[in-house]
């Protein structure tokens, strides 16, 4: 019987862990957000479950938006050059927006998402992200509320996939090379 858990070589972050830290982070960005117009903006599909999570989290009034890119590049690598698969549904004039995504990486998708986003009359925008993995960041981009740094390697679970495949994990883990070499 196959079974997703044998493809992990380790558990990363434990599903209490991300709990506790994506609890942590919301009652920030509530303080942060007390009397402001906050507009979550997800990017599909990786940072669905923290979304969840996350906006249950934050106590002030918020409204949600999701939208799709893709970014044009070779094999693994981000280009940077990013194109819309699906666009927000909403206006942002005037809005609060804090962008929520699964994982900083290069940064290239990030810097160009919130280049596009802040062109559209926002009041602030910010990044949330679950995690962070600086050692292979190229573009300038932070993020201003994030759960957890990761080393350089590759992982899977609570949204974040390698080819579509193990977003459904609870946690976070490590995916055994021999998945992605094979
Ligand atoms: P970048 O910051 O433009 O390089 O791209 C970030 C995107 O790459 C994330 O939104 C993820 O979809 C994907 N990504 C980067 N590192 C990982 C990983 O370790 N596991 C799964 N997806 C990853
Ligand atoms: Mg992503």
């Amino acid at each position: 019987m196959s079974n997703i858990q044998n493809d992990i070589e380790r558990v990363l972050i434990s599903e209490k862990e991300i709990e506790k830290a994506v609890k942590k982070i919301g009652k920030q960005i509530s303080k942060d957000y007390e009397g402001k117009n906050l507009m979550l903006v997800a990017v599909l599909k990786g940072s669905v479950i923290f979304m969840g999570d996350l906006m249950r989290a934050i106590s002030v009034p918020l409204n949600i938006d999701f939208m799709s890119v893709s970014s044009y590049g070779s094999g693994t690598k981000t280009s940077g050059v990013v194109k819309i698969i699906k666009d927000l549904d909403h206006d942002l004039s005037g809005k609060d927006i804090l962008i929520v995504e699964d994982i900083l990486d290069s940064g290239m998708t990030l810097s160009y998402l919130k280049g596009i986003l802040s062109q559209r009359n926002v009041a602030s925008i910010k990044i949330a992200t679950l995690l962070d993995k600086p050692e292979r960041r190229v573009a300038d981009v932070h993020a201003d509320y994030f759960c957890f740094t990761v080393p350089d390697e590759f992982v899977v679970g609570y949204g974040l996939d390698y080819n579509q495949q193990y977003r459904h994990l609870p946690y976070i883990g490590v995916l055994k090379s021999e998945i992605y070499e094979k």
